[in-house]
């Protein structure tokens, strides 16, 4: 068996956490692989909204195999909150959520050296969610980080002083005091709590539910155009959100990833600073963020809004070898007499349709195409074949110029606002 990734082709937000869920029955292990909590993905079903930072979306549903990744950072005190709600909602934890020893933790003084980091860049910050993630991912690749299995150890505590005594000079350096004692506290609380759980070498685990013909679907958070690599430059999160990442942060080979499925909205949503060719700083933008509630899961910032953009979602379907497109919330743009999409940027003077080396220091100017807008009422739809002509008119021109197929239509937050464009989806 191969693992199948669902990963978002913006900038985060495209709604996984709902696909996930959706698609969960399909597959028997949901492993996320990067990130942390600076993730909400949200779930919505039977009446009941709710949101996940760190454990993967298929946890709601009994029987199936969550597991954290090596590639994710964990936050004892999120991940403890995140715990006891799913026990008090009933959810059986101790028999399926597992998570990688080699998991990095978010220490209470990596919070604090995002919010110090971030307060030097002043006008130029990046819009941190401030969870740490940024300074817990600079540890791990500067070789000082601190992983779920060294608390398994007795030195744990010694390596966590040493740590904290060097993270206190850093903030000194920033003339930031270090005031963390009360969410060390619930640091050291999540810290017991993450020993008692289920701690796995989960690469060799993964592999071994693939060689037993089991399914497995890595999760992805954030956006593809926040990696590290390949988005907008400074304005990134500090891992690598694309396919690849699932290699690295599961331990899976290149030659084990089947299916790929890209997320989108039928818009464009950002959350933070960075560049954003098509953001509408009009009552377009604020229609859309209001009645798309794009308000951020985890910070509850109102997320930038704006169209369609053709140039970033084929960049992103090119680093992610996407094989089935997924589209999310056209339901939002329901009333909208005209909408619009981005076909090509201008560029140093020249019409262009792929991603420049940066957009930060020279803008881009989006080249729009005018669509007829569609009304979308959801209630008593099944499939596809019955949304609004003009919605299916654009759906199929976006597969003509993205070149990939769009096999499942998201209508609303509910489970059930899910409709196939394809009959294995039904
Ligand atoms: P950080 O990863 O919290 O340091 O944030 C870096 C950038 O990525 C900021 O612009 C955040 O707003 C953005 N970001 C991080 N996580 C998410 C997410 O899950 N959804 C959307 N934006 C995110």
């Amino acid at each position: 068996m191969k693992v199948d990734v669902l990963l978002g082709l913006q900038w985060g937000d495209e709604g996984k956490g709902k696909v996930v869920d959706v698609l969960a029955p399909r597959y028997d292990v949901i492993a996320r692989f990067q990130g942390g909590p600076n993730a909400g993905h949200t779930l919505e079903f039977e009446g009941i909204k709710h949101v996940l930072h760190t454990i993967p979306s298929g946890i709601f549903h009994p029987g199936k195999v969550n597991i954290i990744g090596n590639g994710v950072v964990i936050d004892p005190v999120i991940f403890k909150k995140e715990v006891d709600a799913l026990i008090k909602m009933g959810v059986d934890i101790s028999k399926n959520l597992f998570i990688s020893r080699k998991a990095h933790l978010i220490l209470p003084t990596h919070r604090m050296l995002d919010a110090a980091s971030e307060a030097s860049k002043g006008k130029a910050k990046i819009g941190s969610t401030l969870k740490g993630i940024g300074p817990a991912y600079m540890d791990k690749t500067g070789r000082n980080g601190l992983r779920v299995g060294d608390i398994e150890h007795s030195g744990f505590q010694a390596r966590y002083d040493a740590l904290v005594a060097k993270h206190t000079e850093l903030l000194n350096f920033y003339h930031f005091e270090n005031s963390i004692t009360e969410y060390e506290k619930g640091f050291l609380e999540g810290i017991e709590m993450i020993r008692s759980m289920n701690l796995i070498d989960s690469e060799y685990e993964i592999n071994d539910f693939l060689s037993k013909g089991k399914s497995v679907l890595a999760e992805g958070a954030q956006g593809s155009l926040l990696d590290i690599d390949f988005g907008s430059y400074p304005f990134v999160t500090s891992s690598n959100t694309i396919t690849a990442g699932t290699c690295t942060g599961l331990g899976v080979a290149p030659s084990k990833i089947g299916e790929v499925y890209g997320i989108f909205k039928a818009y464009c949503t950002r959350v933070g600073s960075g560049p954003f060719p098509t953001e509408l700083n009009d009552e377009t933008g604020e229609l859309i963020r209001k009645v798309g509630n794009e308000f951020g899961a985890t910070t509850g910032r109102p997320r930038r809004c704006g169209w369609l953009d053709l140039p970033a979602l084929k960049y992103t379907i090119l680093l992610n070898g996407v094989t089935k497109l997924i589209m999310t919330k056209p339901d939002v743009l329901s009333g909208f007499k005209s909408i619009s999409v981005c076909t090509h940027y201008i560029y140093e003077g020249r019409k262009i349709d792929h991603m420049p080396f940066d957009i930060v220091n020279n803008e881009v100017q989006p080249v729009l195409m005018e669509f007829p807008g569609w009304t979308l009422q959801g209630d008593g739809m099944n499939d596809a074949s019955q949304l609004p002509k003009e919605l299916s008119d654009y759906i199929n021109f976006l597969e003509t110029e993205l070149g990939v197929p769009v096999v499942i239509v998201s209508i609303g937050p509910d489970r059930k606002e899910t409709l196939a464009r394809h009959p294995e989806f039904a």
